[in-house]
């Protein structure tokens, strides 16, 4: 199976809408391999900052975007090493994600990440989250999702996820937070969040995670619903 041969599932949408749970669901459901690739943008933001290096620097960023090596361990979750150094509790703070999402607005770095991305396309297949899975870095694969809820919904899901970490967490000012990053991801010329042409767009405000899955899976042919040695039960 050449690379682009391998089946390929994207999932792209806003923060909060729930892709992250319902990609690695259904990666596991599939046996195929999980990209998330906001952890690579947290990841370098994190790289960054370790480094010292001003954030508004596109060519200082986009050279550790290069040079920084990247390895991820996805299983129930997802392991995240910087340069031999594990780095995942420190990638999911409000603070990595603002940040993650000011430098990739920056296209030197959206180009110096696109390569890591693509090499997670292997067999037998791979569950893309993110917000320019289906227009930029995958345009070929056979299956996207654009996964959206209202802002309303999104900041509530983030509120009490936030909350059962136990965090001190204040609605308002997550609802502003996701504003602001909802505005810098549609609005910034380089990949912007749009839905692929050829996307089935599901608004998840009033769906729970299974629901979503569900539909989601539906949208694939039976033959590869069954990962290797599984028997399909369904
Ligand atoms: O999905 P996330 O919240 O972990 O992503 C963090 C930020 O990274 C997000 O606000 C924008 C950026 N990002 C991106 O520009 N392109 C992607 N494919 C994934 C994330």
């Amino acid at each position: 199976m050449t690379d682009q041969e391998v089946p390929v599932l994207t999932i792209d949408g806003p923060s909060g809408a729930g892709k992250g749970t319902v990609s690695r669901l259904i990666a596991r459901r599939l046996g195929w391999h999980f990209l998330d690739s906001g952890a690579i943008y947290r990841a370098l933001a994190w790289a960054v900052q370790a480094r010292g290096i001003p954030a508004d620097d596109e060519r200082a960023v986009a050279r550790v975007a290069a040079e920084m090596a990247l390895e991820f361990k996805c299983d129930d979750g997802v392991q995240v090493w910087v340069d031999g150094e594990e780095v995942t509790r420190c990638l999911y703070t409000e603070e990595c994600g603002r940040m993650a999402s000011r430098i990739a607005a920056f296209p030197k770095v959206r180009r110096a990440l696109l390569e890591k991305q693509r090499a997670f396309r292997q067999p037998p297949g791979l569950v893309a989250d993110g917000r320019d899975m289906g227009t930029v870095v995958f345009p070929d694969a056979p299956f996207k999702v654009f996964l959206d809820a209202s802002l309303g919904e999104r900041a509530r899901r983030r509120f009490l996820q936030l909350k059962s970490q136990g965090l001190d967490v204040n609605l308002d000012q997550i609802i502003k937070d996701l504003e602001q990053r909802d505005r810098r991801d549609r609005e910034r010329k380089e990949a912007p969040l749009i839905p692929a042409e050829d996307a089935v767009v599901i608004d998840s405000s009033e769906m729970s995670v299974e629901e979503v899955t569900e539909k989601i899976l539906a949208l694939l042919p039976r033959k590869l619903k069954a990962p290797p040695g599984a028997t399909d039960s369904r």
